[in-house]
């Protein structure tokens, strides 16, 4: 069949989704691709689609033979011009699932404005469809209302985030994408430099050290929606391409930050979903976090708690009676209503607490009034009475408990068995639960490295009492860092940064980087701290994230046109691919992978 030209008589005057019940009798034009076509005694029904919605059409082989003779040939994907008049749908008919139930249009005549081959599926029917073969054909897949709904709430947002920083005095400046490593801790992306032979860009993991860059060059306040990359291995809420809503101020400290982002968030939340959250939003340190979720980015819909029963356990001879005296610690989760459990149903959530890195995980139950479990022997009546008093513990409840020489290592694995057992026992409250933590740690150690790490990254301040820790207990020393969770989900970070040359080089030591070696990665940063540096402090927020949140998507991939798989590769266009040797040897490149 061969397709018609645009012209001006074809143009549409409604949108797909906009005919109503009170448009019955009028004579329009719509423009879509055909969906859900279906014969009825020599009737021919199609729905029109566009990104509004979708138009049932009738073509009536009695009004216009010509015209229904030709569609006769007119498949799923085609794209049409239809010209014709609304009215009713008979009675019985209308479907009161679509906004446009009631109507139908009966058609005069129409142009095929494109064809289609067969479409590798349905638009309609994509949630069933294996996410590979929807992201080959990206494109068809975008032609559904739930991605449309999904792009136009990312649209919103952005337009939302760029009108809010604007009231409240913010510049967006654009920072550069070949650049210098930025140290945020994933792998960095690197383009060779054609005119520097042997010499790479490394593309932003974020604009950190441009945005603090701009502070010291009198910026004041930025903000950019920007794009970041990161070699990290992916998850449902990680992309190696994302875009963070970077902000950086000048004159400030955390609470200038948080509360500039609360009403922005909130703001945010209300326009696209509805919601009403609560201000001021809670706030935790990450010593409290971990204490109490075992997580610093605790999912605070789950009502269970951990708890410290170290005291029941440190007196006498018991199994954890040593790990107590030595320092370490005993923590306990509650299951309310897993009184029940059975011993295989325990001795499972022991596998999966194995699993999770701990040695084991015991169990307090009570049968008939009386503490039961593989523990109870262990303890005096006394020290019962304490666990029952500390815990809680009730008839309809199981007492998780486990003990290690890290409190942090009990509470993480704990914290991992509240989030499984919250979410296989529907313990997950509806809503938004929003909640900061603050005062992270400055570093973490690494076992296999044996040296300091940064948790958030080398230029973030330390707390003013805490440094002299930096040279003599710098795994105690904590940062003025803060995140910005929702639902266990971290949406942001930030840090008010280091402004004082003297402190960056103790920073420096603590993590074992020598001055060379700061010079060579970080001097331009360092010769600017030296002349004339603002206090200065910022925070970015995941977009991808935050959209993913307010769209309820499971995976950033359903919020981005164009993601990438769990493999970093584009299956539309088939990113990355090889080059051919002209274009490496231009590059000054030789590759050592294996030829396929
Ligand atoms: P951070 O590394 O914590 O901080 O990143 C900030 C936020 O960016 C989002 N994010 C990601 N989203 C999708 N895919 C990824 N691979 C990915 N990695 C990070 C998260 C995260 O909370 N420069 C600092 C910010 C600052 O200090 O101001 C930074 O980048 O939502």
């Amino acid at each position: 069949m061969i397709s018609g030209s645009y012209t001006n008589e074809w143009k549409r005057t409604l949108y797909c989704g906009e005919p109503r019940i009170g448009d019955a009798g009028r004579a329009v034009v719509l423009n879509g691709w055909l969906r859900a076509r279906r014969d009825l005694g020599g009737i021919i029904f199609i729905e029109l689609w566009d990104h509004t919605g979708a138009t049932q059409i009738v073509f009536n082989p009695e009004a216009i033979p010509e015209a229904h003779a030709r569609a006769k040939d007119l498949r799923s994907e085609y794209v049409l011009a239809v010209k014709g008049v609304l009215r009713e749908r008979p009675e019985g008919t209308s479907n009161p699932a679509i906004a446009t139930g009631e109507v139908e249009m009966a058609v005069q005549d129409f142009v095929l404005l494109s064809s289609s081959q067969l479409p590798p599926f349905d638009p309609d029917e994509a949630d069933k469809v294996n996410e590979d073969l929807r992201m080959t054909y990206r494109y068809i897949d975008l032609r559904r209302e739930g991605m449309q709904r999904n792009l136009r709430i990312r649209h919103k947002a952005v337009q939302y985030t760029r009108n809010y920083f604007d009231r409240n005095g913010f510049l967006e400046v654009e920072t550069p994408i070949l650049t210098k490593s930025t140290p945020e801790g994933a792998r960095d992306y690197l383009v060779p430099s054609r005119v520097n032979p042997g010499e790479f860009y490394a593309l932003p993991q974020s604009p950190q050290l441009f945005k603090q860059l701009l502070m010291i060059g009198g910026c004041d306040r930025y903000v950019q929606i920007a794009k970041c990359f990161r070699d990290e291995d992916l998850r449902a809420d990680r992309q190696p391409e994302f875009t963070q809503i970077d902000v950086e101020m000048s004159f400030v400290t955390e609470e200038d930050i948080m509360s500039l982002t609360e009403p922005y968030l909130i703001g945010l939340f209300k326009e696209t979903t509805g919601a009403e959250i609560p201000a001021p939003i809670p706030r935790l340190t990450w010593k409290e976090t971990m204490e109490r979720f075992g997580s610093d980015k605790p999912d605070m819909r789950v009502d269970m708690e951990i708890g410290d029963i170290s005291s029941v356990f440190a007196e006498g001879e018991n199994p954890f009676s040593k790990t107590v005296r030595e320092g370490g610690a005993v923590k306990c989760l509650l299951l309310p209503g897993g009184g029940n459990l059975s011993r295989k149903e325990l001795a499972d959530l022991e596998g999966r607490a194995k699993e999770l890195g701990s040695a084991g995980m015991a169990n307090f139950q009570i049968k008939e009034g009386a503490l039961k479990g593989p523990l109870v022997k262990f303890l005096s009546d006394a020290s019962q009475e304490e666990l029952r008093r500390i815990s809680g513990i009730t008839a309809d409840d199981t007492l998780f408990v486990m003990a290690d020489k890290s409190w942090v290592k009990a509470c993480g694995v704990l914290g991992q068995i509240r989030l499984e057992l919250a979410a296989a026992r529907g313990l997950v409250n509806p809503g938004w639960k929003f909640v900061w933590v603050t005062e992270f740690p400055l570093f973490e150690w690494d076992e296999d490295e044996k040296r300091w790490f940064a948790v958030h990254h080398p230029f973030t301040a330390p707390m003013d009492e805490d440094i002299e820790k930096l040279a003599s207990d710098p795994g105690n020393a904590r940062s003025r860092a803060y995140d910005i969770v929702l639902n266990g989900t971290e949406l942001g970070g930030g840090s008010i940064r280091i402004h004082n040359p003297e402190i960056q080089s103790k920073a420096f030591a603590a993590l074992d980087i020598s001055p060379e070696v700061a010079r060579e990665r970080f001097g331009f940063l360092l010769e600017a701290l030296s002349f004339g540096t603002p206090p200065h402090g910022g925070i970015a927020l995941g977009l991808d994230r935050v959209v993913m949140m307010l769209c309820g998507a499971k995976s950033i991939r359903d919020i981005m046109a164009f993601p990438k798989n769990q493999k970093a590769q584009c299956q539309l266009t088939g990113a990355p691919s090889g080059v051919e040797k002209p274009q490496l040897e231009q590059l000054f490149i030789l590759s050592t992978a294996p030829e396929e």
